[in-house]
């Protein structure tokens, strides 16, 4: 018998083929709107592999339900939705999707960046609302990119790759990690520094970490006191490590200069929340790894590690390792 996977969003046709190759798959066929908990209820019961999304709660109430399944494939390298723990307890597999991402998120991390130093949002809109009277000497001003300093939170590989942009623009790059990266400081010249020093002296602060219990609201009211009244934040990460409310303040009482958001605590992030009511906030639906190739690449390896784990093979991006020796 075939092993059954259920799909929870429509992904890229050649991929779905290659799976049903070997496997019976379903699908939940929309392209935007997230599988319903009960779909998900009723299917859990019975399959052998997931292939999900981060817009999916795969909790300890969903796996108490399944009584088969082997392998969960999350289609992000991030897997905060995922109970892990619960997942390892019952022998299942977890995988994600690391590597193939790094290039196109540091991208479009540093785009944010740029976008909310130069305003170009905001400048745009100027244009198209019929602002534009005249060229005039302190309109649309930003902050410089070029020579200022980045402190980069959590210098995984989406961290160095982001490093590796900012040394072409001459940046002086300070990194906080959970461990020093020897290799890294000397390849790219960073510096490592206290979580107090480097939001201190940087000019962008990105947060790069994964959202793990020990990271959520890691960014707070006392950090937004101590950093720079030109400094901007940008967060490609997940929106739970920083606290909203305190970065809305932030921003409102001038503590800080401005905000690049990929992600939010709650996404979508609905209309009126305060962030959203600032100018100095860019927005993004978390886009980060938004691109053809990449989001093709990802759903490719969704699948590879979904097939591997049910050849009974060690899936090449397995997260919870502690499966291996059992
Ligand atoms: C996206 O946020 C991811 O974790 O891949």
């Amino acid at each position: 018998m075939k092993p059954k996977i259920f799909i929870t969003r429509k992904i890229p046709t050649h991929v779905i083929n290659h799976l049903e190759e070997v496997c019976e798959v379903s699908i939940w066929e929309h392209k935007d709107i997230p599988v319903p908990r009960e779909v998900l209820e009723e299917k859990i019961v019975d399959i052998d592999g997931l292939y999900c999304l981060l817009t999916d709660a795969i909790d300890l109430e969903l796996l108490q339900k399944a009584t088969n399944l082997k392998v969960i494939g999350n289609m992000a390298v991030g897997f905060n939705n995922i109970d892990v723990e619960a997942a390892t307890k019952r022998g299942i597999i977890v995988t994600n999707t690391p590597g193939v991402l790094t290039e196109t998120t540091a991208d479009l991390t540093f785009a944010l960046l740029m976008a909310t130093a130069r305003r170009i949002p905001e400048a745009s809109d100027f244009l198209r609302e019929g602002k534009w009277s005249t060229w005039s000497p302190m309109l649309l001003t930003g902050q410089d990119i070029y020579n200022s300093t980045l402190g980069i939170i959590g210098l995984g590989r989406i961290g160095e790759a982001l490093a590796k942009r900012a040394k072409g623009f001459n940046m002086n790059i300070l990194y906080h990690n959970r461990s020093r990266k020897i290799e890294a400081e000397q390849e790219l010249g960073l510096e490592y520094c206290s979580l107090e020093n480097l939001l201190k002296r940087s000019d962008y602060i990105c947060v790069m970490t994964p959202y793990t219990p020990e990271t959520k609201k890691m960014i707070r009211k006392e950090h937004f006191k101590i950093m720079k009244e030109t400094s901007i934040l940008i967060n490609t990460a997940r929106g739970g490590i920083v606290n909203e409310n305190d970065l809305y303040h932030a921003l409102k009482d001038g503590e800080i200069w401005a905000a690049g958001l990929d992600v939010f605590e709650q996404e979508p992030v609905v209309l009126d929340h305060p962030l959203l009511s600032l100018p100095n906030v860019v927005t993004l639906p978390h886009i980060g790894s938004a691109s053809i190739g990449t989001r093709t690449k990802m759903a490719e390896v969704v699948a590879e590690n979904l097939l591997q784990a049910l050849n009974g093979k060690i899936p090449t991006n397995i997260v919870n390792k502690e499966l291996i020796a059992k």
